[in-house]
């Protein structure tokens, strides 16, 4: 199956190491740990292969692939070998960058990334396309009422409103484009009235929002923990420090709010009370791609015994972010394939921010994720959407 993986910020930090460690994986130069579809619960026949994904996106940046690259390797995140290995694939990947449409109004841009979309699955004869949102993580959406449903949208776009976030613009031109969609941000992309509608219209399957690949991921094992040993939760605070590229936009207040929001929202579900404290998050340049994460939980037990526990979390962002891309990529095709629509709220083990939220639990989101996998791979009836 051949698949076209279409990354929106193509050029960052996640895209740059998610098209690397594919093309590493293709050419047999790196394994597969950290990408949760080769394990033997998720792996099988509906999945497309690694050597089966073809790359292409958007990016407003003009740095090229192969010098994203080179930086990440010079930061620790890429094996420089791997990047000097890889010249001629990434060459290749680079001539199907295009730069992320400007001028004109709404209805362009969106009319442009359409044509950029089907010229890539017809130049690749690709099955199909997935579009993949890893750019920089926006403010909140202003609402608008293009946003209640299909209609109100296009007259709005045909009044050359500029009615949709830059997130939901490419989610839009996405489905008019036939394109499963996923958001690995918490940016708002299909979650608006009118877009999910279109994506119901276009039986389109889509998959969302924000990459859970750090702090979130341990809330969401601790958390169900202390619910299930029936520990009273009082506080739970955290702090995260990170740099590169994703932690200089979320130095901007709007967009850190946005992202701070999808980080508690596991908490609040889970335990069933949000607990006093935050988690704040604070731009340190010197970090790179590389984020400190410290957490301070209190909690209560028997006889109201107050106690207390603290973890920290060393992670490199981008390479445990990558390889859900390429899960999801592939989870979103085989979906598409066998006929699913609409929100895929099986795949919520990736999220920080499910859509649907199904549950919050690592463990019950694993079960469900698996529970996919198995439909997917059976085909037949089997695949088909509950
Ligand atoms: N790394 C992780 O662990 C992780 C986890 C969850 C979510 N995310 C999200 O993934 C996203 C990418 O993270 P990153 O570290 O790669 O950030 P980054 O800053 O390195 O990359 C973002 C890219 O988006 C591009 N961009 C900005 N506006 C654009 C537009 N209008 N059209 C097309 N491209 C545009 C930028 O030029 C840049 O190349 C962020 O939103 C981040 O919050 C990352």
């Amino acid at each position: 199956m051949r698949t076209g993986v279409w990354l929106v910020g193509a050029r960052g930090s996640v895209a740059t190491t998610s098209i690397v460690g594919a093309l590493a994986l293709r050419s047999g130069l790196t394994g597969p740990t950290g990408c949760v579809t080769e394990l033997p619960d998720l792996r099988g026949p509906a999945l497309p292969a690694f050597t089966d994904l073809v790359f292409g996106g958007h990016d407003v940046a003009t740095t090229p692939l192969a010098k994203r690259a080179e930086a990440l390797a010079a930061a620790g995140v890429l094996p420089a070998r791997l990047v000097a290995a890889l010249t001629d694939e990434l060459a290749a990947v680079e001539r199907e960058l295009r730069p992320a449409p400007a001028g004109g109004t709404q209805a362009d841009r969106a009319a442009a990334t359409v044509r950029d979309l089907a010229d890539f699955r017809r130049r690749h004869r690709l099955d199909r396309v997935v579009v993949v949102n890893v750019s920089a993580t926006e403010a909140a959406a202003r609402p608008h009422p293009g946003h209640a449903d299909p209609d109100a949208l296009r007259a709005a776009l045909a009044g050359g409103d500029e009615v949709l976030p830059l997130s939901s613009l490419y989610a839009y031109a996405a489905v008019r484009a036939g394109c499963p969609y996923v958001d690995f941000t918490p940016s708002t992309g299909l979650r608006l009235p009118a877009l999910t509608a279109l994506a119901a219209e276009g039986a389109i399957p889509y998959a969302g929002h924000d990459g859970k690949t750090g702090e979130t991921l341990v809330k969401s094992v601790l958390a169900p923990m202390f619910a299930m040993r029936h520990l009273a939760v009082r506080s739970w605070s955290g702090i995260n420090l990170l740099g590169g590229g994703d932690g200089a936009t979320l130095a901007d207040p709007a967009a850190n709010a946005a992202k701070t929001e999808s980080k508690q929202r596991v908490l609040g579900e889970t335990l069933g009370h949000l607990p006093q404290g935050g988690t704040r998050i604070e731009y340190v340049e010197a970090l790179g791609d590389f984020k400190t994460a410290w957490d301070l939980i209190t909690f209560d037990g028997f006889l109201g015994t107050g106690m207390r526990m603290e973890f920290t979390w060393h992670g490199c962002d981008s390479a445990l972010a990558a390889p859900l891309v390429l899960d999801l990529a592939r989870l979103t095709a085989a979906a598409h394939a066998a006929g699913h629509a609409g929100p895929l709220t099986d795949l919520a083990f990736f999220f920080k921010d499910p859509l649907g939220a199904p549950t919050h639990s690592l463990a019950d989101q694993w079960t469900r994720l698996c529970g996919l996998a198995r439909r997917l791979h059976a085909g037949g009836a089997d695949a088909a959407p509950r």
